[in-house]
């Protein structure tokens, strides 16, 4: 059978066509704009996704076999917000996941509830952004709109909805809503009040190798795939792309360099650390993770590349660069403020250290030692609550790039196994439907046989040493400036 995993991006929706056994058989993407109404702001129409999910499945299917297919699921980005009213109308556009808008709600649940009790009812506390902080910026903004809202749904599972019908989420990205009570996976009746909404506005919870539902028959014609099809609810982007690179079970990490930087550590049991420096997320294998996201990471360079420097060969800037950690320049990644572990929305991307003789090499080789730098943030909360990680999985469109996968296992001082497929969500997506239609026991069962490491880079001891000196040096930028990014808005 044939299995159809949708990673629905910010940049673009990467539809991926997998065998049973794993093979990739096809990938198609296609972009839709992404819009920034005012500083800080991201948004999205998901009438755009639905569309390029449409377009894209007649696109990857067309050669195929179609009644050899039997599931779809999906990778989705999180937290953002859609909202749709009595007549499934989409109210206003998505609020997205790297949105700073929501910084006066941020504050309010972190200091008036409290991060305690918002520890206690989810597991985390408030990042602006969360889905939580976004529906009280509504309800401030714009009571309009919030008196219309007769749905609330995080981007993927308005695909699933407009495919089956079935107002359904999963688990993983449930969670980063701040409605959800992680541990107990279910929603948390102390959330839904503090944000003025019911249980019947936010959807029905699945784990996210279950099935919600089958092709409304009218949709199936239109994509020309048999309405027995399958839709299993899927997960956030990162707890798919940790199953498509094996980051499941205990103690396995992953990370993703894709539009946002994560890193992602599978965990058996549930745990929170006592900052909620961390996320505490549930797993799409049934388990539970933490995570730390930083909100631009390949974007920085694209940023650097495209809008700045104004190329599209990347890999010709890349080789350029001959001194790796020896770069007197730093840049600080914050191009749509930070969420782990700043949390600040206010933050900005500034570069400091050039000198005369800096190169244009200099200031690519700092995007990307910045990127990974950022990453280190991260990982170094998660040594700080006694995690111990040697090795890490890669994914996203910078683990495309050697050069970066050799900064990043040098800055963290970690192994970096690279996957046959770096198409992490995609591939977890496709994994995840295939669970749902038994092709496999569990999500264990499928990343054990599907995922295979091609590669290894072992970080250079001498090399690691310099980027610590840096990393150091780094670490110092942020609390020096930290101050004037909001004086300077
Ligand atoms: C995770 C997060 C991002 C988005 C990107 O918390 O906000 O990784 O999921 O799509």
């Amino acid at each position: 059978m044939l299995y159809i995993g949708v990673d629905l991006g910010t940049s673009a929706v990467k539809l991926l066509l997998m065998a049973a056994d794993g093979t990739i058989q096809n990938v198609v993407s296609k972009e839709y704009p992404l819009y920034f109404p005012h500083p800080g702001w991201s948004e999205q129409k998901p009438e755009d996704w639905w569309e390029a999910v449409k377009t894209g499945i007649r696109e990857l299917t067309a050669d195929a076999d179609k009644s050899q297919i039997a599931g779809i699921s999906f990778g989705g980005q999180m937290h953002g917000l859609v909202i749709l009213d009595e007549n499934d109308q989409v109210i206003r556009p998505a609020i997205l996941w790297n949105d700073g808008r929501t910084g006066k709600e941020t504050d309010y649940l972190n200091n008036v509830i409290g991060k305690e009790k918002l520890s206690e009812y989810t597991a985390n506390i408030a990042f602006a952004g969360f889905t939580a902080p976004k529906i009280l910026w509504v309800r401030n903004n714009e009571p309009e709109n919030f008196a219309r809202i007769k749905k609330i749904m995080l981007p993927k599972d308005y695909i699933a909805y407009m495919l089956t019908g079935s107002f359904c989420t999963d688990v993983s990205d449930a969670s980063g809503m701040l409605i959800f009570d992680v541990k107990n996976k279910c929603w948390s009746k102390e959330m839904l009040e503090i944000c003025g909404i019911t249980e019947e506005q936010v959807a029905k919870i699945y784990e996210s190798y279950e099935v919600v539902g089958t092709l409304k028959p009218e949709v199936a014609e239109e994509l020309g795939l048999p309405a027995s099809v399958k839709v299993a609810a899927g997960a956030g982007d990162n707890a798919a792309a940790a199953v498509g690179t094996g980051t499941v079970g205990d103690g396995m990490c992953n990370i993703s360099l894709g539009t946002s930087g994560t890193i992602f550590v599978s965990s058996e049991k549930f745990g929170v650390d006592k900052n909620n420096a961390l996320h505490a997320f549930a797993h799409a294998d049934g388990k539970y993770h933490l995570m730390g996201c930083m909100l631009s990471a390949a974007s920085c360079n694209k940023w650097w590349m495209e809008e700045i420097i104004g190329t599209t060969d990347f890999g010709k800037e890349q080789a350029e660069i001959t001194k790796l950690g020896e770069n007197n320049v730093y840049f600080l990644p914050y191009l749509m403020g930070e969420r782990s572990p700043h949390n600040n929305p206010n933050a900005r991307g500034t570069f400091i250290g050039m000198t005369m003789d800096t190169t244009r090499a200099d200031m690519t080789q700092a995007v990307l030692e910045g990127v990974a730098f950022a990453i280190r943030d991260s990982f170094e909360v998660a040594k700080s609550l006694g995690i111990q990680i040697e090795r890490t999985k890669i994914c996203g469109g910078g683990a495309k790039s050697p050069l970066w996968k050799k900064i990043m296992a040098n800055v963290l001082g970690i192994k970096v196994d690279v996957i046959k497929s770096e198409e992490g969500p995609g591939l977890g997506g496709a994994m995840l439907a295939a669970v749902a239609c038994g092709e496999y026991a569990s999500v264990e069962e499928a990343a054990a046989k599907i995922v295979e490491v091609v590669d290894t880079i072992e970080p250079d001891p001498e090399l690691t040493a310099k980027y610590e000196e840096k990393y150091r040096k780094f670490a110092k930028i942020y609390p020096t400036v930290k101050d004037l990014f909001t004086e300077i808005l």
